[in-house]
Order: C-alpha cells, then sequence, then structure tokens
C-alpha cells in the first residue's frame, strides 16, 4: 500500500479528508506522517487526533534549506512514497522538487494555469470571472505548475458570495482530491518490495 506524506500550513480540511478517507480504505493510501511549517497549524491537531504521526518543519528558525532537508528526512525515513500538499503554502526550492521529481502532487483552488499563487479563490472573484474551479497536479520546478492530473469546474453564480464560492471550491477540492489520488497511485503502483528487509514502520503512527 502506498505510504503518502502529507504537507499543509493551516486548517488541513484537504488533508482531513485524505487522511479519513485512508483509514476507512476508500483511499488505497497510507498516510505515513502530517507535517507542517507552523506549529500552530489547526490541521496539525485535527491529523494528531485522527490517529497520524505529525510533524513541523522550522522554517523561520532553521531557513528553508535547512527545512527542506528535515522534510526531505521525514519523507525518506518513513519510507514515504508520495509528497501530498494540501494548503501547503511554501515554495518548494528546485532543488527539492528535483529530488522528489514527479512524487510530489498539489492541489490548488483554481483552474490553472489561470489564478496561482496564494490567493486562488480571492483572485478569480476579483477577477469577476464567471467560472474557476479546482486543480490537481504533479508538481514541478515552477510554482503551482506542472501535469494537470484532474480539474473540476466550479461556477460563480449571481448568488454567490466570497465565502459562498470558497465553500463551493473546498467541497470540490476535498472530494476531486481523494477521487483522483486514488486513480493516480492505482496507476503508478510503487514497488512493494522496495523497503524489505529494513525495519517495518509500515504503521506511521
Ligand atoms: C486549499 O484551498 C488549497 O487548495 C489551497 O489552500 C487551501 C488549504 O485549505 N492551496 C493553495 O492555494 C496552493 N497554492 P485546507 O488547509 O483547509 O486544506
Amino acid at each position: 500500500i502506498p505510504r503518502i506524506a502529507i504537507l499543509i500550513s493551516g486548517t488541513g480540511t484537504n488533508m482531513e479528508a485524505l487522511l479519513k478517507a485512508s483509514i476507512t480504505g476508500e483511499l488505497p493510501a497510507q498516510v505515513s506522517f502530517v507535517g507542517s511549517d507552523r506549529l500552530e497549524a489547526k490541521g496539525l491537531s485535527t491529523a494528531a487526533a485522527l490517529g497520524a504521526q505529525t510533524r513541523v518543519f522550522f522554517y523561520k528558525r532553521d531557513g528553508r534549506a535547512a527545512a527542506e532537508e528535515a522534510i526531505a528526512s521525514a519523507v525518506e525515513e518513513t519510507h514515504s512514497d508520495w509528497i501530498v500538499l494540501a494548503g501547503f503554502m511554501r515554495v518548494l526550492s528546485p532543488e527539492f522538487v528535483r529530488r522528489f521529481k514527479g512524487r510530489i502532487i498539489n492541489i490548488h483552488p483554481a483552474l490553472l494555469p489561470a489564478f496561482p499563487g496564494a490567493h486562488g479563490i480571492l483572485d478569480a472573484w476579483n477577477a469577476g470571472v464567471p467560472e474557476t474551479g479546482v486543480t490537481v497536479h504533479i508538481v514541478d520546478e515552477e510554482v503551482d505548475h506542472g501535469p494537470i492530473l484532474a480539474q473540476e469546474k466550479v461556477r460563480r453564480t449571481a448568488d454567490d458570495t466570497l465565502e459562498t464560492l470558497e465553500a463551493k471550491i473546498h467541497a470540490v477540492e476535498h472530494q476531486l482530491y481523494k477521487r483522483t489520488l486514488k486513480e493516480f497511485l492505482e496507476k503508478h503502483p510503487v514497488d512493494i518490495d522496495q523497503w524489505k528487509g529494513e525495519e517495518d514502520g509500515k504503521d506511521g503512527n
């Protein structure tokens, strides 16, 4: 069963949807750990309450290079096959992306290439576009960029406020991320024997 490390920075509702799905078996993956660049990220306590191992990476204290080195060590120590970004608001360096080439997946709350960046929903709202949506993609060396795995449109209706639009997008995200990851993992099986002979760290908790 593939092992996924999930990185968050905030509320962690996407992480929660994935973690719960991994627990029920809806998502055929094991969450190896949930990591955050912010100690105070609400999602960390959600993850811990659901029994996941949690980690914090100290960007401010240690700098990006050291924090990324700590992420890489955690990924390797926990034998994580995939790195799943779920509202992780740090830009990963090209070196980090190359090191885990093709193994980092991201969700973005807009129809990329439209509205990349930290405010995808707000930027689409301010632009007044009639529809926006959600993108799941493989991470390459550019921000919110890389091969697209799935997109789903969300229409902005006349009675939408920014808040209702956000709620619609988040609801779509939680379903789309689960579905897309499931299909992706099924199509990209990991070598189940690759960790044979090493300590059994299968549990992750
Ligand atoms: C999500 O909407 C995610 O798509 C977005 O952050 C939010 C995190 O919410 N990510 C980006 O904007 C990446 N550029 P969550 O913590 O509740 O999952």
